[in-house]
């Protein structure tokens, strides 16, 4: 399918789901305040992989980013309960120890780019559609 529509009404706050999207995994968090203002508070020019928070959500408490590693594409953890976030609060890629924060920016290890953002929109406030 090119595109898809999935319901985010079960999604809690701090909560992420993985769908499938064009044979790729999708990760789409529900972000707490806290995750934002974390996402925000650096300075976007002093990352590896320079991007504002802002450039990569329309809207702040949905991040939705492409859930592949982008060092050798193991799958990140970091959307069930109890699965290791990393030290910046987003993913860890426990292949070689990639951290991500909480806009899929790369922060730490050897990924050398964020967690791609797919064209996406809401359709309403329950549903976002990917692709
Ligand atoms: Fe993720 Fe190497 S594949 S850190």
């Amino acid at each position: 399918l090119a595109s898809i529509e999935v319901d985010i009404s079960g999604v809690q706050e701090g909560m992420a789901i993985k769908v499938m999207w064009r044979g790729k995994p999708v990760f789409i968090r529900h972000r707490t305040q806290e995750s934002i203002e974390a996402a925000r508070e650096v300075d976007p020019e002093a990352l590896p992989d320079p991007a504002s928070d802002e450039s990569r959500v329309n809207k702040p408490e949905w991040l939705v980013v492409v859930g592949v590693c982008t060092h050798l594409g193991c799958i990140p953890l970091g959307n069930s309960p109890g699965e290791p976030r990393g030290e910046y609060g987003g993913w860890f890629c426990p292949c070689h120890g990639s951290h991500y924060d909480t806009a899929g920016r790369i922060r730490k290890g050897p990924a050398p780019e964020n967690l791609p953002v797919p064209p996406h929109s809401f359709v309403n406030d329950t549903t976002i559609k990917i692709g």
